[in-house]
Parts: C-alpha cells; structure tokens; sequence
C-alpha cells in the first residue's frame, strides 16, 4: 500500500519534487528556522526523559516541503499575520457589563511573554488543569462579564495566535508533575490508545511512523509547539484541539469534543513531548 501510495504522491507532486528528496523522505530535512531574520527556532532538540520511545524532537516545520516552510519564515509571507493583528485590536478593545479590555488589567500584550510555553497548566483557582483557552474565556466572563468565546472559534483562535506570537522563540516547558500529573497520564493514556476502526493511535502515526509518507503527507511527530496553525488546505488557523479532532476522525472514531477534558489532558501530554522546542506559533503548515 506504502509502495502505491508513493507513486501516487510522486505523480500528484510531479517535477515539484526532485527524486533525490523524495527517496530522502524517510528523515526530516535540515533547514534551521529563523524568523524575521531574528527568532531563532529550535526545531530539533533531546525528546525530555519522559518519552521512552524516541530520541529526537522535531518541529512540524521541518517535515514541510521548502514552499509551505517559506511561509513561516517572514511575517510578511505568514498568512496568520492578519488574525494577530485582528487579535491585537481585541485586546485594546473594552467589551462586556464592566467595560473592560484586555489591556485594562494587562497592559501591552508583551506582558504575556512566556506565558504560551508553559500552558497547559495546573489551575489552583479552577482545581484543574487548565489550557490557555480556557484563561482567556475565564478572563471574559469572570472579569470582562462578556461572553466566552466558541473554544476553537475565530476570536479565540486569533486571540491564542497573538498570545503565542509574544513568545515566539522561547522553550516550551509544561509542567508534568505535582497536581498536572494524574491528568498528564490520562493524555499519556489515551496517546497510545487504539482508535476507530482503523484501531490506530497517535502514537501509531506520530511516534512509529513519523518521516513516512502517509497519503500525501509527510508524517510529522504531531507536535503542537507551532500552534495555532494557517493550514494552506483549509487557509484558515486551526486550534489545537481542532487538529485533534481531525486526526480522531480520521481513524473512523468518535472524536471528542473541543475543551473537553480528555482533549485538555491529551493536549498537556502532547505539549509535554515537546519540551525544549521553541514555540513557533502561529505556524504554516499544509
Ligand atoms: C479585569 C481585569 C482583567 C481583564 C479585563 C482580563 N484579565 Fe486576564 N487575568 C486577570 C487576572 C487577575 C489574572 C490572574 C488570575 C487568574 O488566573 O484569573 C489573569 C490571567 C490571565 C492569563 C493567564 C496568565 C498566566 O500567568 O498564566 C491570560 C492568558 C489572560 N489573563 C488573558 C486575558 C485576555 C486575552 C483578556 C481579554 C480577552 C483578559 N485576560 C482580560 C485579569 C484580567
Ligand atoms: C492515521 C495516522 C494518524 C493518526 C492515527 C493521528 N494523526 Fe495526527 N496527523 C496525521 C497526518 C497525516 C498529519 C499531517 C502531517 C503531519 O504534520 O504529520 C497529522 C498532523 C498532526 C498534527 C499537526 C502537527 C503540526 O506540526 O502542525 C498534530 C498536532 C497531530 N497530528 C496530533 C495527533 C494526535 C494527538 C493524534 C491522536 C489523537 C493523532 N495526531 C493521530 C496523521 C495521523
């Protein structure tokens, strides 16, 4: 099937492709990633002590083809740009019964430097662990009194895309341990859970088989340090758990849902196999 598929891929690509890249398929390219000519990305590092089954962490980016990584390496090319800007003029925009904006309480957006790397998080306030979307609809409703947002909707997604472009570059470092760590093993647990009738789990396609060609994808390790993500298939950004549920779905299962709490837990685990990569979001990916 692998043998059929790639000749399909080789024909669908045609002369886009050079034969020497794509018998070079197997490993993910050697480009380094520099933003702006300043944002230094780590896209490569040691996978953290928890991950037993592979050595060596790599960022999505580096199993793009040159066209799709070229997006990401000026902000003037990276279609995302326009919903941060978006995002931007929410935050200065007051909304809600207490007339407040983001800015109100939190000043310029720099404030919120770091912040993207080290969610998901455990919430001493809420009594879980909690994802950046989750802050920000708590922030809306709590201390705005407006409404929250749709958890992968538009605004939202806008809004995590400049909350991550603050921090662009740093390490990312959730915390896996203490109170995060009963929910950091029920994401560990449904990772390798066998889905849908094609009984196959992330792990399947991310940890066993990533450098391969699927279809017409370069399989990737499924990080998310690069989300949001611009996809060019759907052009639009895509949240994290938006991306989760098109991967469930296409092994033929039931998918949950957006913020529920298996897909908070998944996303902590997830986020934890990529310590130590830079976050790059908002990305571009295909
Ligand atoms: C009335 C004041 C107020 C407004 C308005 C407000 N926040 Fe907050 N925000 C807070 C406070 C206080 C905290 C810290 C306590 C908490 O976790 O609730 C916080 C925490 C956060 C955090 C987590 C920071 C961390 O260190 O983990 C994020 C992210 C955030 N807010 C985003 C937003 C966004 C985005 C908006 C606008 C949509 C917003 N906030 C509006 C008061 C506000
Ligand atoms: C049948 C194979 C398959 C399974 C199973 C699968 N995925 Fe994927 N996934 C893909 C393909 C193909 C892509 C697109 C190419 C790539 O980035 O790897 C992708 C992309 C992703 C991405 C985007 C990576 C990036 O850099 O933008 C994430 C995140 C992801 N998957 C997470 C998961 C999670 C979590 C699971 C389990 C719930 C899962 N996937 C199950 C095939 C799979």
């Amino acid at each position: 099937m692998r043998r059929k598929d790639r000749m399909r891929n080789q024909v669908a690509l045609g002369l886009a492709i050079s034969a020497l890249a794509f018998g070079a398929s197997a490993e993910p390219d050697d480009d380094r990633l520099v933003v702006n000519g300043e944002i230094e990305m780590v896209t490569e590092t040691a996978a953290p002590e928890h991950m037993e089954g592979v050595k060596t962490i790599y960022s999505g980016w580096r199993f793009r083809s040159d066209e799709t990584q070229a997006f990401q390496i000026d902000d003037f090319d990276n279609p995302s740009m326009i919903w941060v800007e978006t995002a931007q003029e929410v935050w200065e925009t007051p909304e809600g019964a207490a007339d407040k904006s983001c800015s109100s309480c939190h000043e310029g957006v720099e404030s919120m430097a770091g912040i993207k790397a080290v969610y998901p998080k455990w919430s001493d306030a809420a009594g879980k662990v909690v994802t950046l979307e989750q802050q920000v609809n708590n922030c809306r409703e709590e201390r705005m009194e407006a409404e929250a947002w749709k958890y992968d909707g538009g605004d939202m997604t806008n809004m995590i895309a400049l909350l991550a472009s603050v921090s662009r570059g740093m390490p990312v470092n959730v915390a896996i341990d203490g109170p995060a760590q009963s929910t950091w093993e029920q994401g560990k647990d449904i990772y390798y859970t066998r889905f849908g009738q094609l009984e196959m789990s992330c792990a399947n396609c991310h940890e066993d088989n990533y450098g391969n060609m699927i279809r017409a994808d370069h399989l990737s390790q499924g990080q998310i340090n690069g989300f949001p993500t611009y996809r060019l298939k759907n052009t639009k950004l895509n949240a994290v758990h938006a991306r989760f549920k098109g991967c469930v779905r296409d092994t033929r299962a039931e998918t949950f849902k957006p913020g529920s709490p298996e897909f908070v837990a998944l996303e902590l685990y997830v986020a934890s196999r990529g310590n130590g990569l830079s976050v790059e979001g908002p990305s571009v990916r295909n």
